[in-house]
């Protein structure tokens, strides 16, 4: 089976992007496991420390090792926006494919010199044990949390001057060694209910993967426009997170359930609705990033 950093790289080949796809439950995973196995694509599951608390690191690892066995599947697993080096630990201890060491709100010193630290430590591990754990640093602050926006954050990172410039991220590459990229690109976490999230800065990716030399995630997809998307994508975006989106798909599914069974109290027959929602959303968003009809 194709390593994720291979997929990475043929995805931006392709100029096509990996969906990211966080889950706070089994719901999540098996509606976002159907929706690729059906698109035979190639998928990534994130868990937030938040996230990870609550099915718990190992057990949500491995929830994923089966999947991955009994069906020979290409689907890996990513510790979202880990803060600390501790938590990292746990996270390759468990077994994870990959991990975002969130550094985005530390000063770029700060933040090189523990992302590095984190960088030494993975991937002395992945030589011990023939693997290739992949790690991704956060440069520039994004901003805000999953959830349904009524006001842009206010420590979001969207005027051009608070994007992540090209310099800083060719020196943050450069000396921490990381695989792959986040900046801030005019996207913030959460999305509004009834209009899109601001415009990414196309003109910056495109910048900022020249100068950064590794692949680059988008993060804070929820909400973002279809068009927006695909020139991110066009521009060197090969990896896109969604979380927000799941998270209204989720509630959606267990209001609906409730509504047309007040009664029930069997959550076998409740979640399937949560499900369905999820993986409309899953579909939809896959087929976007990868440029099918
Ligand atoms: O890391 C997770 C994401 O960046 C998800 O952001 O909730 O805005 O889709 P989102
Ligand atoms: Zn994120």
């Amino acid at each position: 089976m194709q390593q994720l950093k291979q997929l990475i790289f043929e995805a931006e080949k392709k100029r096509i992007a990996i969906g990211h796809f966080n889950i706070s439950d089994i719901a999540g995973l098996k509606a976002i496991f159907k929706a690729a196995q059906e698109l035979n694509l190639p998928v990534i599951i994130g868990v937030s420390e938040g996230e990870s608390g609550f099915v718990g690191m190992r057990q949500t690892a491995a929830l994923i090792k089966s999947l991955r066995e009994e069906f020979d599947y290409p689907i890996f697993l990513n510790s979202d926006h880990t803060h600390s080096l501790e938590k990292i630990k746990e996270a390759v201890e468990a077994g994870f494919d990959a991990v975002l060491f969130d550094g985005g709100k530390l000063p770029i010193e700060e933040n090189i010199q523990k992302t590095k630290e984190v960088v030494d430590y993975v991937k002395s591990v992945s030589a011990s044990q023939g693997t290739d754990i992949l790690v991704e640093g956060e440069l520039g602050y994004l901003g805000g949390s999953s959830k349904i926006l009524t006001e842009i954050p206010k420590d979001a990172s969207i005027n051009k001057e608070d994007l992540t410039k090209p310099e800083q991220a060719e020196q943050f590459v450069k000396e921490t060694g990381i695989d792959l990229l986040a900046p801030a690109i005019g996207n913030i976490h959460g999305m509004f209910k009834n209009v899109p999230n601001p415009n990414l800065n196309i003109k910056r990716i495109k910048k900022l993967r020249e100068a950064a030399g590794v692949p680059l995630v988008l993060h804070g997809g929820s909400g973002i426009r279809d068009e927006d998307f695909l020139a991110a994508i066009d521009a060197g975006i090969s990896t896109v997170h969604i979380n927000t989106e799941l998270r209204l798909a989720w509630r959606k599914g267990i209001d609906a359930a409730l509504k047309d069974m007040p009664e029930e109290i069997t959550p076998y027959k409740i979640l399937p609705s949560a499900v369905e929602e999820i993986k409309k959303v899953v579909e939809k968003r896959m087929k976007l990033f990868n440029k099918l009809d």
